[in-house]
């Protein structure tokens, strides 16, 4: 929605002068400074835009500014410069109506910088395409090469215009730029020989010395030192923040876009050097005979003047003539008179001057043959005046006094065409026209122009008057012609009242300008009207081997001799502006007043009593009164009735029918008073500014009553919302919720069925299977539970198995009393096995003592109460170390076998049959063969009884360590009687004897004989042993007691 805004929204002071309560020259300067200081640069009267030069880049140009103000209306935004550009050319467009955009004000207020955004913004907003921006960039481009023709430094300007300028843009139907004319007007050509002080000469001078190529400067016979060239003004011949060098390549590029050809822009450039070389020109008096003075170039100069006659191609022997005679023609009669040194020096800057200023003019046509459109069809225009404004200077001359005449007339037609606006705009509204006072400042035009006694026809008069001329004479003429006019004040004119004026100089006159009163010196006044430049000089001109120049001095060529007096510069001004005024009439009219606001060219200073005067002279006041005379304040209905109708209940927010009955409505309602507004056709018409800020005042209150309700029912409509949308998401919430709860109770009801289901299910079958259950599947189940248990048992089993020594008692605890059987043999099993890998490991000697040790076993285990501690002991054999013992060497020799077994028994005395406890020690040796006993101590062999003579062995059953070795009857080892010995290895010896005979083929076994009475051959008689168990008496030892011949007692003591 495109958005209705409004200048009077936020204003700075007021938008539009119109409005201004109460108008007098305070509040309007005082409304002014307060835009000023807030960078408001751009204030309206009515239609009219005042401009304050702001002397400082402000961020309002840009690109989203030309957005901002395209096909806006004129009061719809803050007042720009772009509304006006923007109205003016959309009037053109769609209007079909030519316009023109005057911009006016001093030197320095900024008008060359209007016309340039002007100019932008119209190139911004209008069609596009290759042809056309070819067209508008040929536009925009010839300003930097006019400007630096035509502007110079000033006092009051660092870029001052020095000449006037008027530019046609001119566009198709559809609104496209199509090509251009421009004019230019009175271009200040006295700068070229002398600048004031703190001024200099235009820029085009230094930017060539500064920025051409060392080439080019060369080419042109030219040094890059300022100070060598008498024309240029050395004071202030840098600028500040104006880079000459850089400016230069731009007007190169510019000429260059504007379509100017390499060897044009050579040519204009030999002129240029030209004029700066005949600025140093310089003439000494030569005595002639007939007592005068002739004027000779100075010898030392004679460089100068070759160097410019080689660059324009003048025969130099023709220039330095024409500067020291002149022909002049007097009655037919061609008479050649020298020329003092004055003279010449006037020639000299003639020359200059008019050299500068028909290059100049050259260059006006030379881009306006560029842009000149190219269609023959009806074209719409836009013009822009950029001129000079009106200039009072402390002395003020000729070109001041043309300047100001040009002025005059533009006030003219902007007071003639406003008043005739507003006249037209209430005719065309229907509302009654009142006359309005104002000051028409025709009569000083006519004071000027007026054919017959104008001041401009009396100086022409003047100039061609035959006889002594002087400006002296002039004066006395404006004197007695002008002297009754009200705006003519001279001393000596008839006009008493100002013969005592001392502020009035006798060589001066003053007139009233409607800007006020400006005093002009006369002096000059003749001599820049005639603008005189010798024949001879034109002549020499004419005859340079140099295409430009040719054309720039038409005049000097003899054939159109021409002895009519060439036109003034007053009469040719004056046709100008005739002309343009002309011109401008017949185009709808756009003022930019420009204002500067001090003569520092400084930002944000305000000098009161400087914009004070400009208010003054531009008229501004008046303005301001012509546009309230009748209605300060008009408005088309629809805009109005958009801006107010929230201020009746009838109109808001939305009024039906026409726009104008709407505001009718609005006004009776808010009871506004009826002579303070009148309604037209399409605008209603407000009086008083103070009706307008009623209504405003009154929409403002409203807008804020306004904002509070919108503001209330957007925070309503916000919270509404909020809420709306919570409780949709609780709704959510809550719908998820239950689902999900009645999800889970489903899943849990469903579970539930299915257990029931599966019970009943379980419940039906196993009843229908019960019979078969019982017949087979029990059985299956018993098996399969026997086989699970069975798997477990020995799972566990193979977990909890006792170790592999064989002397280890321990074996789990059964699990089952079913299984008690199995356990056990298991049991069993396992000892077998692991005493079977126990015994794989022997050796065959550890296999051997087992072996004994068994034998030993068999024999004696629960036989004899001895046993019991043999079991522990090892079966060494040899315990008396035989072989080593040096003692039984010799016994050892005589054993011829291996000895099996070797220890001290105690032998039992036998022949005396005496019971004696003593025994004596003997050593017991036996072989495979035999068996000996041989005395401890000697090694003696005391008996050596083969082993086949060997009958049985008898031993007790007692822990006693008696035995007797029975010998066979009738063998030769019998004749001594059997052995009764005693050993603590009993059981060893027994056993190995035992197995001796086992082992061999040849003998029988030896018959051990385990009893506690046993019989004993002693020589002859046989004695019986008889083994009882001792009493504590005897001790621990064994006691032998001979009872008599047949007994022998021995007491074992009870282990
Ligand atoms: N709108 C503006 N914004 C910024 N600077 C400006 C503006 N108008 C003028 N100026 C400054 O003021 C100087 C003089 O302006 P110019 O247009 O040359 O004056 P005039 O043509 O009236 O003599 C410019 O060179 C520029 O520095
Ligand atoms: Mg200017």
């Amino acid at each position: 929605m495109e958005v209705k805004t409004s200048l009077l929204d936020n204003m700075i002071g007021v938008g539009d002068m119109v409005l201004i309560e109460p108008l007098s020259e305070d509040t309007f300067i005082e409304n002014l400074r307060k835009r000023f200081e807030h960078n408001e640069i751009y204030t309206y009267i009515g239609s009219v835009v005042i401009s304050m030069n702001p002397y400082k880049s402000l961020p309002i140009y840009t690109a989203e500014k030309v957005e901002e103000y395209r096909n806006r209306n004129f009061y719809e935004l803050s007042p720009h410069i772009y509304a006006l550009a923007d109205e003016a050319y959309r009037s053109l467009r769609d209007q079909d109506k030519d316009q023109c955009i005057l911009i006016t004000g001093e030197s320095g207020a900024g008008k060359t910088e209007a016309s340039k955004f002007v100019m932008s913004y119209v190139a911004a907003v209008c069609g596009k395409g290759q042809e056309v921006n070819k067209v508008k960039e040929q536009l925009l481009q010839s300003n930097p090469v006019l400007e630096a023709f035509g502007n110079a430094k000033t006092v009051r300007n660092d870029n001052s215009s020095r000449f006037g300028k008027y530019m046609d843009i001119e566009f198709d139907f559809k609104g496209d730029p199509l090509g251009g004319v421009i004019s230019n007007y009175l271009l200040e050509k006295s700068r070229v020989v002398k600048q004031p002080r703190g001024e200099r000469n235009f820029h085009i001078f230094y930017q060539l010395l500064s920025g051409a190529s060392d080439d080019t400067l060369k080419k042109l016979k030219l040094d890059r030192d300022f100070s060598k060239y008498n024309y240029l003004s050395l004071d202030s011949a840098t600028v500040n923040g104006l880079d000459d060098a850089a400016c230069f390549r731009t007007v190169r590029n510019a000429m260059q876009i504007v379509g100017f050809m390499e060897d044009e822009v050579q040519s204009v450039l030999e002129l240029v050097a030209a004029v700066l070389k005949l600025g140093n020109l310089e003439f000494k008096p030569e005595s002639r005979c007939n007592g005068f003075d002739e004027s000779r170039i100075k010898d030392k100069n004679g460089e100068y003047l070759k160097e410019m006659c080689e660059l324009l191609g003048i025969e130099q022997s023709v220039l330095e003539r024409a500067f020291s005679f002149r022909t002049v023609e007097a009655k037919m009669e061609k008479v050649s008179t020298t020329l003092n040194v004055a003279q010449a020096y006037y020639a000299r800057d003639a020359l200059a001057k008019n050299l500068y200023s028909r290059l100049f003019s050259w260059l006006v046509n030379r881009i306006n043959e560029s842009i000149k459109a190219q269609t023959k069809s009806r074209k719409k225009v836009m013009g822009v005046l950029d001129i000079y404004g009106f200039e009072i200077f402390e002395d003020n001359s000729f070109e001041q006094f043309i300047i100001n005449y040009c002025n005059e007339k533009l006030q003219q037609i902007f007071i003639e065409l406003t008043l005739r606006e507003e006249q037209e705009e209430y005719i065309r509204e229907g509302i009654e026209w009142t006359n309005i006072e104002y000051f028409n400042n025709a009569i000083i035009c006519d004071l000027i122009e007026n054919n017959k006694n104008g001041i401009l026809a009396m100086l022409d008069e003047e100039c061609l008057r035959p006889g002594t001329v002087t400006d002296e004479t002039f004066l006395d003429k404006l004197n007695t012609v002008c002297a009754e006019h009200q705006h003519f004040e001279s001393r000596q004119s008839k006009n008493s009242k100002f013969l005592t004026d001392h502020s009035l100089p006798h060589n001066c006159f003053r007139i009233q300008h409607y800007a006020g009163k400006v005093l002009y010196r006369v002096e000059g006044f003749v001599d820049k009207n005639n603008d005189l430049l010798y024949r001879d000089l034109s002549q020499a001109m004419y005859k340079a081997n140099h295409s430009l120049i040719k054309i720039l001095f038409p005049e000097g060529n003899p054939a159109k001799v021409n002895l009519k007096r060439p036109l003034t510069a007053g009469f040719q001004f004056r046709a100008s502006v005739g002309t343009l005024m002309k011109n401008l009439l017949t185009k709808n009219p756009n003022y930019i007043r420009c204002i500067k606001p001090n003569d520092k060219k400084a930002a944000h200073i305000f000098t009161d009593s400087l914009v004070c005067h400009q208010v003054r002279y531009l008229g501004l006041m008046e303005n301001v009164r012509v546009r309230r005379a009748g209605y300060a304040f008009r408005q088309a209905y629809e805009p109005c009735l958009e801006r107010y109708k929230m201020l009746c209940k009838q109109t808001w927010p939305h009024w039906k029918g026409p726009a104008r009955e709407g505001v009718e409505v609005l006004l009776k309602n808010l009871q506004v008073a009826a002579e303070e507004f009148a309604y037209g056709r399409s605008k209603i018409f407000i009086r008083n500014p103070r009706t307008l800020f009623f209504l405003e005042e009154k929409r403002r209150q409203c807008l804020e009553d306004l904002a509070t309700l919108i503001q209330k029912i957007y925070r309503g409509w916000k919270c509404r919302t909020h809420f709306l949308l919570l409780k949709k998401s609780q709704v959510v919430v809550a719908a998820w919720y239950r689902r999900f709860a009645q999800q889970k109770k489903y899943q849990n009801i469903r579970s539930s069925a299915l257990v029931v289901q599966s019970y009943i299910r379980g419940w039906k079958v196993r009843r229908e299977y019960r019979k078969f259950f019982r017949a087979n599947a029990g059985k299956k189940i018993y098996d399969f539970t026997i086989q699970r248990i069975m798997q477990k048992y020995f799972m566990g089993l193979k977990k909890t198995m006792p170790s592999m020594s064989p002397v280890d008692k321990s074996w789990p605890a059964r699990p089952y009393g079913f299984l008690d059987g199995m356990h056990q043999e298991l049991r069993r099993i396992f000892h077998l096995w692991r005493c079977k890998k126990y015994r794989s490991q022997f050796t065959e000697e550890k296999k051997a003592t087992y072996e004994e040790k068994l034998a030993a076993s068999e024999l004696f285990k629960d036989k004899k109460a001895l046993y019991p501690s043999s079991v522990g002991q090892p079966f060494k054999g040899d315990y008396v170390e035989i072989t080593k013992n040096p003692k039984y060497q010799k016994l050892n020799s005589l054993v011829e076998d291996k000895v099996l077994l070797a220890d001290v028994v105690s032998k039992i005395n036998r022949a005396n049959g005496k019971v004696r406890t003593i025994s004596s020690p003997r050593i017991f040796l036996l072989t495979k063969k035999s068996l000996v006993l041989a005395d401890q101590k000697t090694g003696q062999v005391k008996a050596s009884v083969p082993l086949l003579d060997l009958s049985s062995v008898s031993v007790s059953t007692q822990s006693d360590g008696f035995f007797a070795l029975k010998l066979k009857e009738g063998s030769t080892s019998a004749a001594k009687g059997d052995f009764l010995l005693s050993s603590d290895r009993l059981i060893e010896i027994i056993t190995k004897l035992h197995r001796i005979g086992a082992a061999s083929a040849e003998r029988n076994q030896i018959n051990i004989d385990i009893s506690d009475e046993f019989l004993v051959q002693f020589k002859q008689d046989k004695v019986c042993v008889k083994f009882i168990p001792g009493t504590p008496k005897n001790g621990n030892g064994v006691a032998c007691k001979r009872k008599n011949n047949r007994l022998l007692e021995v007491s074992v003591p009870s282990p």
